[in-house]
């Protein structure tokens, strides 16, 4: 009884921490086979700077994929494409894929009416690129980081604004059978290696992540359960 106990609250919290899966996005080819899949969690944070600055936060919870602005049917494209919407605020998050030489990089552009979200009569389609794309790794892999990530958007005018992505597993090129391939993983995803001291005292040069890896996060906590429950 007690083994069954410790056995299921381990998978619990290996659940939880090493298998925590983004909200799932796809979007299909002509036959129905899926051509972009995007599992990413994000939260947003505008904000609208004036007299006092108004801030408005959403996440991508309640979103869902516009199927009719997919662009991927046919694997001769070179830059397949996903715009999602998010509700009730009707604004949208396009992700542009593009591949140079075998790497591939993601680029979101988000797009949003202020008067949806503040106290404006500001009812233009305000576009917020990023200034550089991000690498997501090789042609035929997909990429994942677990890791939370702050991407940035360029201001425009007086609207800010800033993604924090987490839980990401995409794959746009090359993906086999409808699902993703071997991942690539993001650096901030890698155990943290300790170095093995030596006899002389070298300074630690390198910079440490702040984010804790989950791998070396579950071992430990197996570890301490392990002994509570003995
Ligand atoms: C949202 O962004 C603004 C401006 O960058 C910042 O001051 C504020 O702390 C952020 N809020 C949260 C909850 O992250
Ligand atoms: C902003 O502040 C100025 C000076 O305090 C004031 O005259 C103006 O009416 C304010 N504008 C708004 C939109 O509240
Ligand atoms: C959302 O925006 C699109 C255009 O961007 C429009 O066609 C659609 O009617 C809007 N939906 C709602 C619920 O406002
Ligand atoms: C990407 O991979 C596919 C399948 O392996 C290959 O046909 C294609 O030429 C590759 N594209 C580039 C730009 O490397
Ligand atoms: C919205 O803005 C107008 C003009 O700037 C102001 O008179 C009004 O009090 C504001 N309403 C709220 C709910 O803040």
């Amino acid at each position: 009884m007690a083994h069954c106990n410790i056995l299921f609250i381990l998978a619990l919290v290996s659940g939880i921490i090493n298998f925590a899966n983004g909200k799932t996005f796809t979007c299909e080819d002509g036959r129905g086979s899926p051509c972009i899949i995007l599992e990413m969690d994000a939260t947003f944070n505008l904000t609208m700077s004036g007299n006092e600055t108004q801030t408005s936060m959403f996440s991508l919870e309640t979103a869902s994929v516009d199927k009719n602005a997919c662009i991927c049917q046919d694997h001769s494209i070179r830059k397949p494409s996903m715009s999602i919407k998010t509700f009730p605020s009707n604004d949208t998050l396009t992700v542009l894929f593009s591949l140079e030489t075998a790497n591939v990089y993601m680029k979101p552009l988000f797009y949003m009416r202020p008067h949806k979200h503040f106290n404006t009569s500001d009812h233009n389609n305000i576009e917020f690129v990023t200034s550089a794309d991000l690498p997501i790794g090789n042609n035929g892999s997909s990429y994942k980081c677990m890791s939370s990530q702050n991407i940035a958007f360029q201001r425009t005018g007086p609207y800010g604004m800033t993604m924090t992505m987490m839980n990401l597993h995409v794959q746009a090129y090359g993906i086999k059978n409808g699902n993703l391939s071997p991942a690539t993983s993001c650096p901030a995803d890698m155990p943290t290696v300790r170095p093995v001291t030596t006899g002389t005292t070298t300074p630690m040069s390198h910079t440490m992540s702040t984010h804790e890896p989950h791998s070396t996060i579950t071992p430990v906590i197996i570890f301490i359960m392990y002994f509570l429950y003995m």
